[in-house]
């Protein structure tokens, strides 16, 4: 029988990479997307099926996980099989311009899903976009799925709601709910405003002469990155096994903001300087200055290091990341450098 998965979330990275294997594995796969004044698909354009195509594999409908409502209809419409929770206002920096919204997307979204579960059909299985984020201050290295939370922006504390909401609705009401403690993964479908693709992204073109600087942060934090691609077999492998259950999804490793870029020059045979220190710290090629550090990139507080420790997927899911940080770079250098030939 052709399973049927439903995404919340399916126009962002994550979403985009879920949908293609869910569509390899023969899967019906319906999504939500929002509406918005300019296309909002681009990332899932070339798996787009006209909506006249008859037995269609993709399907998306118009809802929002703010709005209880859309939530409910599109479930109970649906009443799929599985139940992937990836949307949120994921970027940590714009949580505290708008903590309120991110509060109702990030938090409450994740409530409405599961009250929709428990109401319309308590056998969908569901999956919950956790992240690293929530250990945030980190009370242990590396991060395991017993490490205690502390999250440091809204958007972390918000994601410590989503989860212990998730573990609440499996242990009251025996859901199928599932959390995925994610690290930061990448790839060339990262946002344009995440520090990796920034990175890469802003390398290229000045290698190319289409932009003259990059702006950024604080280069000394410290992250654990693994590619979106591995991160979404582990989290359709969380929904197969015979229980809910909690994973740490990660690498292992562990490189500074500025190593990523470094690493992204020399592949690029970039050949940087860098001088100075604190928000005067910059880096040159051959004295001209292309990367300046600007305050307006720098977050109230800080999650200064997040390594996991991916032990339990690796016995209980039989997954491991195939990626090093070595391909994921250039993979999102390619894709780069291939928009920029065009
Ligand atoms: P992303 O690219 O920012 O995608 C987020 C998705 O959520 C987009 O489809 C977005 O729609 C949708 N969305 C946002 N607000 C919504 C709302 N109110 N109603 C309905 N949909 C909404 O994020 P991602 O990197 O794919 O991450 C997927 C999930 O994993 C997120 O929950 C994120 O917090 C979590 N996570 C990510 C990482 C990571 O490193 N990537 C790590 C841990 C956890 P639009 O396209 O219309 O904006
Ligand atoms: N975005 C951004 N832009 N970050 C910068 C910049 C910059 O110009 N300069 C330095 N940074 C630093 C940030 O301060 C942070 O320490 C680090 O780069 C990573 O920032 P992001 O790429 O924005 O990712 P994040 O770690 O805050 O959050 C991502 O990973 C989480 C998992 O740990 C997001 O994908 C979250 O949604 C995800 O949950």
């Amino acid at each position: 029988m052709t399973k049927k998965a439903l995404i919340f979330g399916i126009t962002g990275q994550d979403g985009s990479y879920l949908s293609r294997l869910l569509l390899k594995k023969n899967y019906e796969v319906h999504g939500v997307k929002r509406r918005s004044s300019s296309f909002n698909t681009s990332r899932i354009d070339n798996i787009y099926q006209d909506p006249f195509v008859k037995k269609k594999k993709l399907i998306l409908h118009y809802g929002d996980i703010t709005d209880s409502n859309s939530v409910f209809s599109i479930i109970k419409k649906v009443n799929p099989n599985e139940i992937y929770n990836l949307a949120a206002q994921s970027h940590v920096a714009v949580s505290f311009e708008i903590p309120e919204y991110t509060t109702n997307t990030d938090a409450l979204g994740t409530l409405r899903i599961l009250d929709s579960i428990l109401r319309i059909n308590k056998k969908i299985k569901f999956y919950q976009a956790g992240s690293s984020e929530m250990f945030g201050k980190v009370m242990e290295v590396p991060q395991t799925e017993n490490t205690p939370f502390y999250p440091r922006s809204p958007y972390g504390v918000a994601k410590v709601y989503s989860h212990w909401i998730t573990k609440n609705y499996r242990e009251s009401y025996k859901i199928f709910a599932s959390n995925g403690i994610l690290f930061n993964h990448e790839s060339p479908l990262r946002g344009e405003t995440f520090v990796t693709k920034k990175i890469v992204q802003g390398l290229c073109r000045i290698k190319f002469g289409k932009q003259k600087k990059l702006f950024l942060g604080n280069l000394y934090s410290k992250r654990d990155w693994g590619h979106a691609e591995d991160y979404v077999m582990a989290i359709w492998k969380i929904l197969q096994q015979k229980n809910a259950d909690d994973f740490v999804i990660c690498t292992g490793k562990q490189f500074t903001i500025k190593q990523f870029l470094n690493m992204t020059a020399r592949k690029l045979k970039m050949s940087l300087s860098w001088k100075g220190k604190g928000l005067n710290e910059k880096a040159f090629i051959k004295n001209k200055p292309i990367i300046e550090i600007k305050k307006k990139y720098f977050r109230p507080s800080e999650v200064d290091k997040l390594v996991g420790n991916y032990r339990k997927a690796k016995k209980r899911l039989n997954w491991k990341p195939k990626h090093d940080l070595n391909s994921l770079i250039d993979d999102m250098i390619n894709y780069e450098l291939k928009l920029l030939e065009k």
